[in-house]
């Protein structure tokens, strides 16, 4: 039997990745579907086979076949929407950020702790096979003892009429908020390491709206490593890059184009097998970068099922609030004061 999920907000990413993930799940189907729109929402239940569409949030917290509820809508409806989730017992699945600030999801993870439900977070980029790999490679102490680290991920948003990402009370933020919060968990996450200070720069170069359209972050980690993220919404899409990157005192870790909702780019572990004392030549060739290979899936399948298999076992969600709420600090510390502890 597969867990029945209600879908709020369904016009945007759900329609375009996570409906589409949800239907290889083993573990999941989509039952009812709900956007503002009516016409989104008859759409994705035609698309995706639910059996109810509905403009009104209510009815699907109101049917007793929904286990759980995946919130894609825009940022400023998530808490209240959470919350009504809660009330109604539906497990949560809430994508990214969490909140409006810490404040609200704070308020998110407590109102579910209370209400007894489950709550994930839409950081599925941990999920991409390349980053499960990385994250392994770093655990074995291949590159050694981490040192530095860095993220960048970008994209082309100009202007647009009505768009909720660019008014700071709708969307909390820009490109920070936006493409930061999965370079900040992912730099965390793949470590193993935490954040405890940060300090950077945010600001709006090139575009008319309010939100910040290129923001460039310096996290000072619990080991004494430093990690940069740096995120714009003002580099076209063709001249992207999207560097993951991770060097330790024996080697490093580059990885190109994984960032993204695709899984796919290149992973390249270079480990160096003695260091030695100091060369003052600083001679760089001596060692071959390995080609990691993994097989790729689709992250937004991996994601439903991880939560899934949570409400089934009975087990904590390994993406919840609590151990994401420190991306959401970090986001409101940049913002509110160009940085701060953690
Ligand atoms: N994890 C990811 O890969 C990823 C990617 C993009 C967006 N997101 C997140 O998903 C959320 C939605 O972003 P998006 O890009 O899909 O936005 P979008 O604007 O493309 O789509 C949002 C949908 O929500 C609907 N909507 C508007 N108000 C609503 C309301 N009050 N209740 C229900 N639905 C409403 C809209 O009609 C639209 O269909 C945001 O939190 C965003 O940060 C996550």
């Amino acid at each position: 039997m597969k867990l029945k999920w209600g879908i709020i907000g369904c016009g945007g990413i759900a329609d375009r990745r996570t409906l589409p993930g949800m239907m290889l799940s083993e573990t999941s189907e989509c039952y009812a579907v709900m956007d503002a729109n009516p016409a989104a929402a008859e759409a994705c239940k035609e698309k995706y086979g639910a059996k109810v569409a509905t403009t009104d949030y209510n009815e699907i917290l109101a049917l007793p076949e929904v286990d759980a509820v995946y919130i894609a809508s825009p940022v400023f409806c998530h808490k209240e929407q959470a919350f009504a989730a809660a009330k109604a017992g539906k497990h949560i699945l809430l994508e990214k950020p969490l909140g409006l600030t810490t404040e609200d999801s704070l308020e998110i993870i407590e109102e579910c702790e209370k209400c007894g439900v489950k709550l994930g977070v839409g950081f599925m980029m941990r999920f991409h096979a390349y980053h499960q790999a990385i994250k392994e490679v770093i655990a074995k102490g291949t590159i050694g003892d981490i040192v530095s680290m860095r993220a960048q991920f970008t994209c082309w948003y100009p202007d647009i009429e009505g768009a909720w990402r660019q008014v700071k009370k709708l969307g909390g933020g820009g490109a920070f908020v936006d493409l930061g919060v999965h370079c900040i968990d992912l730099l965390q996450y793949l470590s193993g390491l935490e954040a405890v200070e940060v300090t950077g720069f945010s600001g709006t170069q090139t575009f008319n709206y309010e939100v910040d359209d290129s923001t460039a972050m310096v996290m000072k980690m619990n080991n004494g490593a430093l990690g940069l993220v740096d995120v714009n919404f003002n580099i076209p899409d063709s001249a992207a890059n999207n560097p993951l990157e991770f060097y330790g005192t024996k080697g490093s870790i580059i990885a190109v184009g994984t960032l993204g909702q695709v899984e796919g780019g290149t992973v390249k572990v270079l480990a160096c097998p003695e260091v030695g004392g100091y060369d003052a030549q600083q001679s760089r060739s001596t060692v071959e970068p390995v080609e990691l290979k993994v097989d790729f899936g689709n992250m937004y399948t991996k994601e439903i099922d991880a939560f899934a298999n949570a409400i089934i076992n009975n087990t904590e969600p390994p993406v919840n609030g609590r151990n994401t709420l420190s991306v959401q600090k970090i986001i409101d510390a940049i913002y509110n004061n160009g940085g701060g502890k953690i």
